[in-house]
């Protein structure tokens, strides 16, 4: 049935594909290999099934791929064992020796390693910059820029870049655009309308939701693709076709997700933003965030992660806010469907004081346990109000 809506599209994809016999959920095709019918057809390399090897195509990771590629309005998506897997092979397949690349300076810091350790490696600089204005972007160019790479919001500090200004000016320049939609989801982004090439995910994080699964997404034009499909296939980060399956499990989902992620995110944050200890908090859903305006321009909604600045303090009251959380646990991903924090110190002390960054990804559980809380950590840092 031809929808509009993301929400229907991605429950009904094609009835023989999704629904053999009639099943609800598809099967898992989870095999490594897809055997010819003659040898004729080996040698053409024309499988009547349209499989050959997994790490190439496979029916399940297939179709998660096409409805992907479906919400976030793109010829084509193809999956990665992890959102790194699907970030290396988009960035490694757009350039070349000698190339220039531009990137957010804030961007997921595994990514930036990328840029700074191994393309140096291969003859490609990178330039990083904070990206607040496209005519930062349009310094930065150099004759031999190839690739420009965003990340909106950014990790940790969640700072926006203007996808169609920074589109129009790459396109003028024959520069690729990637981002990292991980965030915001295309729920809530859509970053190939805006003209940004290439999308990229986590899709560890809201695409499947659940804190079960490490995967990835690159989607773009056929043309674009091709060259991911080319890397994807030589470097071997394909997703494995169980985690594909628990990937669309976890699409069915996404918009309800959602819509509960961003309520109680917004509802978190700014009641933080009123709390003893807080200085600041980094949402640009929030109308403190100085790029607040751009977001709503360009997002039709919020993720559930934030950070939040706590006034200087001993380390020792920011281990207490911490460490006496109970609903949030400490770790490093986000996406599921249970709080989480993780936090640092911002600098070195000055007089046995020092701010401390924490970055919160607010769950599916109530806000007002959530609110309670993070109020008893404020309280064991700081004291009551
Ligand atoms: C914004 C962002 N992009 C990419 C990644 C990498 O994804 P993965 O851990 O699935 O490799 C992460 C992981 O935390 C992330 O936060």
């Amino acid at each position: 049935m031809n929808s509009d809506h993301l929400n229907t599209q991605l429950l009904h994809w094609g009835e023989e594909e999704e629904h053999p016999f009639g099943a609800v959920v598809p099967p898992i095709i989870q095999t490594s290999l897809f055997t010819y019918p003659d040898i004729q057809a080996r040698l053409s390399e024309f499988n009547p099934h349209g499989y050959d090897y997994t790490r190439s195509g496979n029916p399940t990771t297939e179709l998660a791929e096409r409805k992907i590629a479906l919400i976030e309005g793109a010829d084509r998506a193809l999956c990665c064992g992890s959102g790194m897997g699907a970030i290396t092979c988009a960035v490694m397949a757009m350039v070349n020796q000698g190339d220039h690349v531009i990137s957010i300076k804030t961007a997921y810091p595994p990514t930036l390693r990328l840029m700074n350790e191994y393309l140096p490696r291969y003859g490609v600089t990178t330039t990083l910059i904070d990206g607040f204005t496209v005519e930062e972007f349009e310094q930065a160019c150099q004759p031999n820029t190839r690739l420009i790479y965003l990340e909106t919001p950014s990790s940790m500090f969640f700072h926006l870049q203007d996808l169609k200004g920074i589109a129009d000016l790459a396109k003028a320049r024959d520069i690729v655009t990637i981002v990292d939609n991980s965030w915001a989801t295309p729920l809530f982004q859509k970053p190939a309308a805006l003209g940004i090439d290439l999308v990229v995910h986590s899709a560890t994080k809201y695409m499947s939701g659940h804190s079960d699964i490490i995967a990835g997404v690159v989607a773009g034009s056929s043309a674009l693709m091709e060259r991911v499909n080319h890397a994807r296939n030589t470097f071997g980060p394909t997703l494995d076709p169980f985690a594909a399956w628990l990937l669309i499990r976890g699409l069915r989902t996404l918009d309800v997700r959602m819509e509960r992620h961003q309520k109680n995110g917004l509802q978190v944050a700014s009641w933080l933003e009123t709390q003893p200890g807080v200085k600041q908090v980094n949402h640009p859903g929030l109308n403190s965030h100085p790029q607040y305006e751009l977001g709503r321009q360009q997002m039709s909604g919020y993720g559930s992660l934030f950070s939040v600045e706590l006034t200087p303090c001993a380390d020792e009251q920011a281990h207490a806010f911490v460490n006496s959380l109970r609903l949030f646990r400490i770790g490093c991903s986000w996406g599921g469907f249970e709080s989480l924090v993780l936090g640092w110190p911002m600098r070195e002390p000055e007089a046995g004081k020092r701010p401390w960054l924490f970055r919160l990804f607010i769950g599916l559980e109530h806000p007002e346990d959530l609110m309670r809380d993070l109020e008893q950590g404020l309280q064991k840092a700081f004291g009551s109000r």
